[in-house]
Order: C-alpha cells, then sequence, then structure tokens
C-alpha cells in the first residue's frame, strides 16, 4: 500500500500565522505538524509516500523531508495548484499509485491510536475510521446501524445525524482513481472525499472501524493549541507538571 499526505490547502483560518508557512509546518511542540500524520503512516508499514502541497510551498517540504531515505522512506513531491478538494489527491496521484491502493491522510491529522493493524489487514474496498466528536456539524458524519454497519456519510450535516465523525485517514482500493476521475464539484466546487465514500459505501464496499485515542485535525487555533499540549504531555514537557 502506498501513502499520499494532502499538505495543500490555503489554511485561513489560521491566519495570519500561515501568511508565511503553510499550516502543516506549523511547530507541535518539538516537531513541524507533518511528522505526525507521516509517523501514522510509516507505523503502519508505508514507505512510499507522495506529499501533495500547494504551489507556493513545495519548497519548504521538500527541505524538511527531503528524499526520505534517512528515515528508511522514499518521498515524492507533487503540486495541487489550486485546493480543489480531498479527493483531487487520487487525481494528482495517479501515477504514484500506479497499480496499488492507497492510504489519504491529511497533513494536519494528529491521531495518538496506531492503525498498523488495520493498514496491513486492509484488502479492497475502502476503509475510514470515525470519531465521536461534540462538534458533528463541523465533518463528514457517519451513521450505524443496530449492528454497527455504516448506514450514510453526510457532509457537514445542519441537522443532527450521528456524533461519528469521519477522520482524516482514508485506505482505499486502485478504484479509487477512477472514482474521484468521475466526482463531479460539490456545490463549494471541491472534489469531496464524502462522495468517494458514498460510491464505496453503495457497493457495500466501504468498513469503518473507531478510533479510542485522541484525534485532532490542528486547523484552528484551539485544535493547535490541545495538539501542542497533547504531545506536550507526551513529551513530558517540564512546562506542564
Ligand atoms: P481544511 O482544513 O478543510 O482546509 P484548509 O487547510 O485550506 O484550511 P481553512 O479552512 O482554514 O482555509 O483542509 C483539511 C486538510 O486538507 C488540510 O491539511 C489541507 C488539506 N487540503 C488540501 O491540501 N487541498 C484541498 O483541496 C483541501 C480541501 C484540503
Amino acid at each position: 500500500m502506498k501513502g499520499i499526505i494532502l499538505a495543500g490547502g490555503s489554511g485561513t483560518r489560521l491566519s495570519p500565522l500561515t501568511k508565511v508557512t503553510s499550516k502543516q509546518l506549523l511547530p507541535i511542540y518539538n516537531k513541524p505538524m507533518i511528522f505526525y500524520p507521516l509517523a501514522t503512516l510509516m507505523r503502519g508499514g508505508i514507505t512510499e509516500v507522495l506529499i501533495i502541497t500547494a504551489p507556493d510551498r513545495a519548497g519548504d517540504f521538500l527541505r524538511l523531508l527531503g528524499s526520505g531515505r534517512e528515515m528508511g522512506a522514499k518521498f515524492t513531491y507533487e503540486i495541487q495548484d489550486k485546493p480543489e478538494g480531498i479527493a483531487q489527491a487520487f487525481i494528482i496521484g495517479e501515477n504514484f499509485i500506479g497499480e496499488d491502493s492507497v492510504a489519504l491522510i491529511l497533513g494536519d491529522n494528529i491521531f495518538e491510536d496506531d492503525f498498523s493493524e488495520q493498514i496491513k489487514a486492509f484488502k479492497s474496498g475502502g476503509h475510514v475510521f470515525a470519531k465521536k466528536v461534540p462538534d458533528p456539524e463541523r465533518f463528514g458524519v457517519v451513521t450505524f446501524n443496530e449492528s454497527g454497519v455504516a448506514g450514510r456519510i453526510v457532509e457537514k450535516p445542519k441537522e443532527h445525524v450521528s456524533d461519528y465523525a469521519v477522520t482524516g485517514l482514508y485506505l482505499y482500493d486502485n478504484r479509487v482513481v477512477s472514482i474521484a476521475k468521475n466526482l463531479a464539484p460539490s456545490p463549494r466546487g471541491e472534489l469531496e472525499i464524502t462522495d468517494v465514500n458514498n460510491v464505496y459505501l453503495e457497493k457495500g464496499e466501504l468498513t469503518v472501524s473507531t478510533v479510542a485515542g485522541a484525534w485532532l485535525d490542528a486547523g484552528t487555533f484551539d485544535s493547535l493549541l490541545a495538539a501542542n499540549l497533547l504531545i506536550a504531555k507526551q513529551e513530558g514537557s517540564r512546562v506542564l507538571s
């Protein structure tokens, strides 16, 4: 399985921090943010990783991460000209993915869990990871029936349908490339990952597991601070003792 880290976007909610650097390069305690999603992939045994960045930031990522050889990995870089949706990663990454299956992780998602079992066990279809959150209206959410089988996925629901947000780690078989190519942009002009998940769901080929540990998408000032505090605590910062 190959890996993609999507690290473009505009990061407007973190302005002015993101006027001079990329959101995914901001510090989370002692490391740039992108190290955390990278570690999540590598812990799962994924060593071939495509890093997708915004055009004006690619050089910074290359300087930071290089070839990957020192970490026992191989990094490839591509540019997303405009933030036209998470699912665009599979179109940009088509050549990189080749004939393989792929794990996509968002560059601002920090997980405490170790997903190596699910990544290694993945065979076909799609697999997503859901987490119970207090503010489901901010996310794509997934409903479950009584037997715990996923029912439907709704993007940023205005009315409450579920407390389970679909987090920013997604596993797909190779069909995801053609699924992404056949998507129409949503009313906000993006190729939506929720639409990809719904294609797999309609085929009865989407499985969902729940995230036990902490999950943060560090895209707001509060979640950025929470991520810093979480990692500082784990690393034994004396400021918190
Ligand atoms: P978002 O947090 O939805 O978007 P953003 O990073 O542009 O931030 P803001 O809303 O504050 O302007 O994106 C989630 C992650 O996915 C983040 O790491 C950026 C990445 N992303 C892309 O790289 N390209 C895209 O087209 C989109 C929609 C997101």
